[in-house]
Parts: structure tokens; sequence; C-alpha cells
């Protein structure tokens, strides 16, 4: 039984595209695998706020040298967020395209999650992403398409997520993409992306179902 972890970053809390396709995403994936269990998480609502000094010392402080103030940062930003990460069989972001990349809420989630010793490691034979035999999908919603020119060089959402989930060890990774300035174009686009996803869950099932 799979463990799902759902998180949205979108600034927007109606009319959002990427809350709308990820919530979707998770209805669809539960009518076809009703056993997993999803755990939710509102970056927005959680109000993130930076890493403080103190918890970039523990990050690199073995667990026994740590100060008390040292591990009480620790526990307060890094230990939730981390080890929902690494106990998710299955991730579900919903992310927008901010400023050709990801919302702060976002950068400040990635921030929680790429913690050394716990989702990668580094030591004789280098660099090791330790989250292995997981799934991502990414709902994407953005104004522009930047499938192809004159965007696709400014493109800097996609390939830094492949890039930063791929270095914690996270590289099967399935982008949904939605994009549109005018109601009409978001309404076929989020059509084609429904149909996107309604493909992906049913496939999901039989792989799961092959197991
Ligand atoms: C602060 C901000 C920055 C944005 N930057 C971009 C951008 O760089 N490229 C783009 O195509 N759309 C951009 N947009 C448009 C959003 O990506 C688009 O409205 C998207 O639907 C937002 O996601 P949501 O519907 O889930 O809230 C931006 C929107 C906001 C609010």
């Amino acid at each position: 039984m799979a463990k799902i972890l759902h998180v949205d970053s979108s600034s927007r809390s109606k009319n959002s595209n990427s809350r709308q396709l990820s919530k979707y995403f998770v209805e669809k994936w539960i009518e076809t695998h009703p056993a997993d269990s999803v755990i939710y998480r509102d970056l927005v609502q959680d109000s993130l706020v930076p890493l403080t000094d103190t918890v970039i010392s523990a990050m690199y402080t073995p667990p026994e040298q740590r100060t008390e103030a040292m591990s009480s940062d620790y526990a307060t930003l890094i230990d939730k967020n981390v080890q929902e990460v690494i106990d998710a069989d299955i991730y579900v972001f919903g992310v927008p395209m901010y400023n050709f990349s990801v919302p702060g809420a976002f950068k400040s989630y990635i921030d929680r999650i790429v913690v050394v010793g716990r989702t990668f490691s580094y030591g004789a034979d280098g660099l090791k992403g330790l989250l292995q035999n997981k799934k991502a999908f990414i709902l994407r919603s953005s104004g522009s398409n930047f499938d192809g020119p004159p965007y696709a060089s400014m493109d800097f959402h996609e390939p830094y997520l492949r890039a930063i989930f791929g270095f914690i060890g996270i590289s099967d990774i399935t982008f949904v993409k939605v994009d549109g300035h005018s109601e009409e174009e978001i309404s076929a686009a989020m059509k084609k992306a429904k149909e996107q996803i309604d493909h992906l869950t049913a496939e999901q099932k039989l792989v799961s179902a092959g197991r």
C-alpha cells in the first residue's frame, strides 16, 4: 500500500490551476488505488520561514554533537518535512511557474528536504541520492507555453526540479502541464491535462497490479 505525499504551493487559494490538477490527480489515484494513503501539505498555509543560521549548522553537525538550539531549530524546521518525504512512495506536487522558476514557498520546501544524511549523502563514493524507488508527478501551471521557441530556453522550472529531485534520488518524474492566458486556452489545456491524468493513473494501476 503506497503512501502519497500531496503538496501544493500556489499562492492562490481559489482558481489555482495547479491546485485543481493536483487535487484531481490524487482523487483519480485513490479511485484506482483505494488502499493507498495520502498526506497533504499546503506550503502557503504553512508559511515556511527561511532556514536559520543554527539549523544550517545543525545540518552539518552529527546529531550527538548538536547544541540544544541546533537540535530545536532542526527539529522545528526540518524533521517533519523531511521525514514525510522519506516515508512517501509517491509525490504529487502542484507547482506553478513563477518568474520562470518555482514559487518561493516551494524553494523553501526544497531547502528543508534536501538534507545531508537524510535525503543525500556524500562520502568516498561521492554524492548519492538516498530516495530510491519513488515516483513524482508534478502538476505545473504557467501562463505561457515553454515547449519550444521563443520561451523554451527560459524554462528554469522543469530542468531545476528534475535536477534537484534527481540529486536526492528521485529520477522517475512525470510532468503534467497546463498553460494559457485566456479562459478558453486554460479550459482547453485543463481538459487535456485531466485526460493525461486519467491515462497516467489507469496506467499506474496496471503497473501496481503487476508488481
Ligand atoms: C508571481 C507570478 C509570477 C509568474 N511568472 C510566470 C512566468 O515566469 N511565466 C509564465 O508563463 N507564467 C507566469 N505566471 C503565471 C502563472 O504561472 C499562472 O497564472 C499559473 O496558472 C499560476 O498557477 P496557479 O493557477 O496554480 O495559481 C506568474 C504568476 C505569478 C503570480
